[in-house]
């Protein structure tokens, strides 16, 4: 499974980058406007660290305007994925992306038939919004497993890409419903390295290491 960071905060991905965990990064105009600067200042120094995967998203809403903004954006870069809303201009501009070989994340996907859709226009990664579906008394995982299955039955090659992840068991989740993405704010990312069993054990360790290197000198009895 790849992992995704769900930030445009650069310092977060270089934190990460050098793990070599990293496949790639989604924005959302909610992030961008976060980080208060220039959009495609952001996304080139996103890009430039080398992150093979950067979603970024068209804010138009009609299909002229999304296909303007997406060419424009995946211009920018060979590591753009150019992400479109889950509407009908955002399908008509996803099949006219896609025909011309620019990558579309399909965004803002809360059922299983909008899934089906984004994969019927040819769409490289489909974005169902998890947290955002649990937030509302839906199970956001349940709609992954069924996307999977979906996807599975007609051999789609459109990515599942759990979006809206929240905590580390939404993470584990995705992985057995077999989703091939899950992007996460970078405070999850962080939690999936860390067990306090780990902590303890490595502190163990280091201080029964120190005692073997310094062993007590008890003077030899008749000295
Ligand atoms: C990623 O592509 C989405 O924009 C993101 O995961 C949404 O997450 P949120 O529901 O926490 O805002």
């Amino acid at each position: 499974m790849q992992l995704f960071l769900d930030t445009a905060n650069p310092e977060e991905i270089r934190a990460v980058w050098p793990t070599g965990i990293l496949d790639g990064v989604t924005t959302n105009p909610t992030l961008v406007a976060k980080e208060g600067r220039d959009f495609e200042e952001l996304l080139r120094e996103i890009c430039a660290l080398g992150v093979p995967s950067v979603s970024a998203e068209v804010v138009a809403t009609d299909v002229d305007g999304m296909l303007r903004e997406g060419r424009h954006l995946a211009s920018l870069h060979p590591s753009i994925y150019v992400k479109c809303p889950m509407t009908t201009a955002g399908l008509a501009a996803t099949k006219r992306l896609s025909a011309e070989g620019i990558r579309v994340n399909l965004t803002l996907v809360f059922s299983a038939n909008q899934a089906l859709l984004a994969a019927k226009v040819g769409a490289a990664y489909v974005s169902p919004f998890v947290g955002r579906l649990d937030d509302h008394g839906q199970d956001g995982m349940a709609l992954v497993r069924e996307i999977v299955g979906i996807y599975r039955n007609y051999r789609f090659p459109t990515q599942v890409l759990a979006a809206s992840i929240r905590h580390p068991v939404h993470v584990v989740e995705a992985a057995k419903a077999g989703a091939d993405i899950a992007t996460m704010p970078y405070a999850v990312l962080e939690k999936l390295v860390h067990h306090p069993l780990t902590d303890l054990g490595l502190e163990r360790f280091l201080k029964d290491w120190e005692k073997a290197r310094k062993p007590m000198r008890v003077a030899a009895p008749g000295r």
